[in-house]
């Protein structure tokens, strides 16, 4: 430092305005003044918080907060639009509450209606067993084909979802395939013959002489129908689609047939109105009407 003149006015020879007055190893600074804009800016900010603070929300008073003069409370905002979504939905709701399925059927503008929240209904309640598209997985049946274990038609679709399969509700459906070998009800011979049929059933190439189409009539028939069609009746399925609920591999009929199988699907009756039921029924018999493969 070469020492400083506070008092002394120092010009800055190229801009012309005034410095500061000291030096720092021949650097100075100018006193230019603190710009007005900037002021002004902050000010304004300043007053735009006092009104917003006396207009809007603004302070948390422990699990409240103050509403200000305006009196808002997006929460409450929330709840009138959902009330008057419910409304402007209600009078089509209320169709599908009062009318049986059958009917709803018939009518395919209400349908249309209905189809974003049947989606909606579907990826909340259903997709995690069923799959976003329906289509199931190994133990969670396929409800875009027509191989149903109980029936695709939409009165039969609600009443599956309203009392559940093998559920905790006392109306359920109840269907069981007994464990014929764990439970010493055929022989490991008997079985493994078995097995093979249900394979070759799968591929349409049964052997009707063999002993598996033997073992088959005899045990099988009366729950899965002559030649394996399905009884949807007894919830037993067809086992001649080549679509499987649990598989058509050897191994897989095996394991089912040595430990029986009990799938359980959930009742709704006491989660979903009746009016939601109706609409997933009508959506779910939708799915598969674009299987042409079969019509059943
Ligand atoms: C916890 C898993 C689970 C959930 C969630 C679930 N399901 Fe199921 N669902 C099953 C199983 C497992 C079966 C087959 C039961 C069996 O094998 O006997 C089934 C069977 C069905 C059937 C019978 C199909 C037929 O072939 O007759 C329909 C229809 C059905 N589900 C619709 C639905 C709908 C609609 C929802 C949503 C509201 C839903 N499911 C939610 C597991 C589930
Ligand atoms: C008491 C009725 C009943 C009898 C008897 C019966 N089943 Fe079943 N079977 C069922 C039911 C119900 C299911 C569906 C189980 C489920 O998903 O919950 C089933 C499922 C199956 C499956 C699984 C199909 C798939 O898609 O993965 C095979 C394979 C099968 N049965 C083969 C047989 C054979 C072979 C016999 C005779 C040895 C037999 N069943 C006898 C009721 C029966």
């Amino acid at each position: 430092m070469t020492g400083s003149r506070p008092h002394e006015r120092d010009v800055d020879p190229v801009t012309g305005y005034e410095t500061t007055g000291h030096d720092w190893n021949g650097i100075r600074e100018l006193n230019t003044p603190f710009p007005r804009i900037v002021l002004w800016a902050l000010a304004l900010a300043f007053l735009y918080s006092v009104i917003a603070w006396i207009l809007l929300p603004a302070w948390p008073i422990g699990r409240d907060f103050t509403r200000g003069l305006l009196g808002l409370d997006q929460g409450e905002m929330a709840l009138a639009g959902y009330e008057k979504l419910e409304e402007a939905r209600s009078d089509w709701m209320a169709a599908f509450a009062d009318n049986p399925v059958a009917d709803l059927a018939a009518d395919p503008g209400l349908l249309a209606r209905a189809r974003p929240t049947a989606v909606r209904l579907f990826a909340d309640n259903c997709a995690a067993c069923h799959g976003t598209d329906g289509t199931g997985g190994p133990g969670f049946p396929n409800l875009t084909d027509r191989d149903w274990l109980w029936g695709g038609a939409p009165e039969t679709i609600a009443e599956t979802i309203r009392v559940g399969i093998n559920s905790t509700d006392p109306d359920t459906r109840f269907a069981q395939m007994p464990a014929f070998g764990r439970d010493g009800m055929l022989s490991r011979e008997d079985i493994v013959a078995v097995a093979k049929h249900v394979v070759a059933l799968g591929h349409g190439q049964a052997d009707p002489d063999s002993r598996g189409a033997a073992v088959f009539a005899e045990n099988c028939v009366a729950c899965h129908g002559e030649g394996g069609k399905g009884i949807p009746d007894n919830g037993a399925p067809t086992l001649i689609s080549g679509h499987w609920i649990y598989g058509g591999d050897i191994q897989t009929v095996m394991t089912t047939l040595w430990n029986g199988r009990q799938g359980e699907m959930p009742t709704w009756q006491d989660r979903l109105s009746t009016a939601e039921i109706n609409i997933l029924a009508l959506y779910v018999a939708s799915l598969s009407e674009n299987d042409g493969e079969r019509d059943r």
